[in-house]
């Protein structure tokens, strides 16, 4: 063997260790997805080289994969798609062009990106939105709201519950021509977050008179407090979303200051004085008996008074929506929540299934055991999975009965 070849076997093995990642037995088109998963990787290792060196926040080039997937709003034959504002706040909208004068359905739409990433527009969330107005013949509202770390806490939620605010009035529904009593939120990761919040939020709001009929929660993020769930635990090193990842996700939310971040991290966060906010989130008893194999619960460690101090957003239930009363549970709308198997979020959305019906709401859950996290994103071109195909598919023919 001449030793180019040598060294074109040595390159070749290096490059297929860096691109290997164990995908789980069960999931479909595996190479597909450690494609995917090796680029995503890539974009995270050079994003941390370059907040090492100083040149750049991690976040802001994690952002370039947002600002690669913009597509511009593009109307067809079937839907047509403008932005605009609601209130100052960015949304895109879709209105369906069948049947201009007939009562419609309407969706506000909210993407996922861990606070930090996506868009409205990015290609994925723009496709799912207009596939979504033309099959179920609704309006969809998509919000554009800022992203961490440029804006932190409140701003994401309180953008987008301003969104829901104006759209949840009469004369808005009425120019849209939209029934009000068939109004959903949906999100997606962080979006579900902020959806879930949201939904929170409008049903205590005595301003707001029009009510949800419906929230969707997919794969959401609910909870700040806890971060060695069994699913944390299982799914530590999972393709697309990594528990630093989402650990990072979290704090970023709330600040740039890194020391919450490592907090978090070995979850010492949360002071002993807090303790009481642990039973919230206790997947002792609000994980279903399978979701717990292999795992002894032990009461969480505690940690120093100072990040609840400094940051009192992370314990505040607009950002984490698990950690309040069943009392404000109580009353929500019919839910349906997507969970994934191999996801750091699975018991985060597991656990709020449980809780509200605890608390007498009705809701569907809806359990992948083949998918990972983020699987919805996956539904065009380049990055396309047939597991988010079917996620998308289920979902829109669900919502398409129920509202
Ligand atoms: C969690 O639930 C278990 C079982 O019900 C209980 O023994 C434990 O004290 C609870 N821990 C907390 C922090 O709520």
């Amino acid at each position: 063997m001449g030793s180019k070849a040598l060294y074109f076997l040595i390159a070749f093995l290096l490059f297929a260790y860096y691109i290997y990642s164990p995908i789980p037995e069960n999931v479909e088109e595996p190479w597909k997805l450690i494609f995917i998963s090796a680029a995503f990787r890539t974009l995270g290792h050079v994003s941390a080289i370059a907040e090492k060196l100083g040149f750049a926040h991690f976040m802001d080039i994690m952002l370039i994969l947002t600002h690669m997937e913009y597509t511009a709003p593009t109307s067809d034959e079937k839907v047509t798609v403008t932005d605009t504002t609601f209130d100052s706040v960015p949304v895109r909208l879709y209105i369906p062009k069948k049947d201009p004068h007939s009562l419609k359905k309407a969706i506000i739409f909210i993407h996922g990106g861990g606070w930090c990433l996506g868009a409205a527009a990015m290609g994925s969330y723009d496709y799912l939105s207009r596939w979504t107005s033309e099959r179920l013949n609704a309006v969809v509202v998509s919000v554009e709201y800022r992203l961490a770390p440029k804006y932190h806490f409140p701003v994401q939620f309180e953008d987008v519950y301003t969104v829901a605010k104006h759209f949840l009035q009469d004369s808005v529904l009425e120019q849209y021509n939209v029934e009000p009593s068939r109004v959903c939120i949906v999100g997606d990761s962080a979006g579900g977050n902020l959806a879930a919040a949201v939904a929170q939020q409008v049903l205590h709001d005595p301003d707001i008179k029009i009510k949800f009929k419906i929230q969707v929660l997919i794969y959401p993020a609910l909870q700040t407090i806890d971060f060695t769930l069994p699913s944390y635990q299982d799914n530590d090193n999972m393709p697309i979303l990594p528990k630093s990842l989402m650990v990072r996700f979290w704090s970023e939310y709330f600040t740039t200051d890194l020391s919450l971040n490592k907090a978090m991290e070995t979850n010492k966060h949360v002071p002993a004085e807090l303790s009481h906010l642990f039973k919230f989130v206790n997947w002792s008893n609000w994980l279903p008996d399978r979701f717990k194999k292999g795992h002894v619960y032990a009461s969480p460690a505690h940690g120093s008074p100072e990040f609840a101090q400094k940051y009192p957003g992370f314990l505040d239930p607009r950002a984490a929506p698990m950690l309040v009363d069943d009392t404000k549970l109580h009353g929500l709308p019919l839910t349906y929540v997507i969970t994934c198997q191999h996801d750091v979020l699975r018991d985060d959305g597991i656990m709020y299934a449980s809780r509200l019906r605890e608390a007498g709401v009705p809701v569907i859950h809806d359990h992948a055991d083949d998918t990972v996290h983020g699987a919805l994103l996956f539904i065009t071109s380049p990055f396309i999975l047939s597991m988010g195909q079917r996620m998308a598919n289920n979902y829109i023919e669900w919502l398409s009965k129920n509202l």
